[in-house]
């Protein structure tokens, strides 16, 4: 066909059409533009049980638009593979909102299961800034930060105090001080979360940038894991178990029963997020008042954390996004946002809230916990960060249990990730 004015004419109008009926799609599927009425919030454990109560304020005030709260298994991977069954399932799933870990933010958006949000309806500005991009996908916002996270040192401060030592800066002091002063007292030295779950993958990533290395460049699509510092940084791990001062059954710790560990005195150190802090001081812990907190320990001086938390995200199936926006804008309010804190033991996203000095004096972990998160590492952005984790996971576990050296489980991941990113 010869290109003429008039066809060309007519292609344009069709393009602009079509322009419009896509951007106009866009903008309907962006919460907010559709209905109000009642929704559920899928949620991984609750471990604190603050949020059922905290929701029932929401409740109060919008009966006609009540949530419902859904609680799936404490662990993160476990809450995800539900959400998925959920959301890619051929009807509509039957979670509205999705409180989601951040790790997952991306694979979710791009595989469509939520929906891109409205940037100027959430207080975004107000938010520490690393938390914003954990919610970010191909430059737009798919969720709001709701939670952040950064892994601390838990340390039996009674015991050190007794022995004059200050909390442990470097790997070195930990490692002393676990091999030498926890027996002593009865005690096993150190432990993190070490059973194959996205846990393992975080205190394996936690190690390795300590040391100065990194898993993956470039977003994710490229693999970097080939060096000395990771080499370090996993045999600090597969040290501890093959010296003792790591004890085996930390192998099969996730978040709560290392923090059960801690809690009912069997350890002297503990790597975990601070709620377990909060716990292990409270009435009912058998460490209450004899505990500290300081940021984790690296080969020379403080590591860097990953960068933990969770972001709210409304479905692409929502059968109320208005409300879904509502709810999102309320949960990251200041007044909720405080009580995330106070009632929840979760670090909260605010960043004014790490500078309250009543906050500080109930929560006198804050001004650390703060610098933690400015500092942590982020995880990749990838729509395929599970695979990657998977890997990091299995391989990082066989290292540690003695199946495999240091330097072959770093061979091991540079060849099993190229693989995934290749
Ligand atoms: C915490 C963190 C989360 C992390 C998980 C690992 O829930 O907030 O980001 O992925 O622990 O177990």
């Amino acid at each position: 066909m010869r290109w003429t004015h008039a066809a060309g004419r007519g292609l344009l109008v069709l393009l602009i059409v079509l322009t419009g009926y896509v951007t106009s799609g866009v903008q309907a599927r962006e919460a907010g533009a559709g209905g109000r009425g009642p929704l559920t919030l899928a949620t991984a454990g609750d471990l604190t049980g603050y949020l059922g109560p905290l929701l029932e304020g929401w409740n109060r005030a919008h009966p006609r638009e009540r949530v419902t709260l859904v609680e799936l298994p404490d662990s993160t991977d476990e809450s995800r593979a539900q959400m998925i069954t959920d959301l890619s399932g051929s009807g509509r799933g039957r979670f509205d909102v999705l409180n989601i870990d951040v790790n997952w933010t991306s694979e979710f958006a791009a595989a469509g299961w939520i929906r891109p949000l409205e940037r100027s309806r959430f207080p975004l500005g107000t938010f520490l800034p690393p938390v914003v991009d954990t919610a970010t996908y191909d430059g737009r916002l798919y969720a709001v930060p709701y939670v952040t996270n950064a892994g601390l040192l838990l340390y039996r401060k009674d015991i050190l105090d007794k022995e004059g030592v200050a909390p442990p800066r470097t790997w070195a002091e930990l490692e002393k001080y676990a091999e030498t002063i926890a027996p002593e007292y009865g005690l096993d030295g150190y432990a993190g979360q070490f059973l194959p779950y996205e846990g393992l993958t975080v205190n394996a990533a936690e190690a390795v940038y300590s040391a100065g290395g990194t898993i993956l460049g470039d977003e994710g699509a490229r693999v970097t894991v080939d060096s000395a510092a990771a080499r370090e940084g996993i045999g600090f791990l597969v040290r501890g178990v093959r010296e003792g001062w790591i004890p085996r059954e930390a192998l099969t710790y996730k978040e709560e029963e290392s923090k059960q560990a801690f809690q009912d005195g069997r350890l002297l150190f503990l790597r975990n997020w601070p709620y377990a802090y909060v716990a292990a001081s409270q009435p009912g812990s058998r460490v209450a008042g004899r505990v500290g907190a300081v940021p984790l320990p690296g080969p020379d001086g403080p590591a860097t954390s990953v960068l933990g938390g969770s972001n709210l995200a409304v479905s692409t199936h929502a059968r109320h996004p208005d409300t879904a926006a509502r709810l999102l804008a309320y949960l990251t309010g200041e007044r909720v946002q405080r009580q995330v804190l106070t009632r929840g033991a979760l670090p909260p996203v605010r960043a004014d809230l790490y500078r309250d000095p009543g906050l500080i004096r109930r929560f006198p972990y804050l001004p650390t916990l703060r610098e933690s998160v400015l500092a942590a590492a982020p995880r990749p952005k990838s729509a395929r960060y599970d695979q990657v984790s998977l890997v990091v996971q299995a391989v990082v576990h066989d290292a540690m249990t003695g199946r495999q050296t240091p330097e072959a489980a770093v061979r091991r991941l540079a060849r099993e990730l190229d693989a995934l990113t290749g």
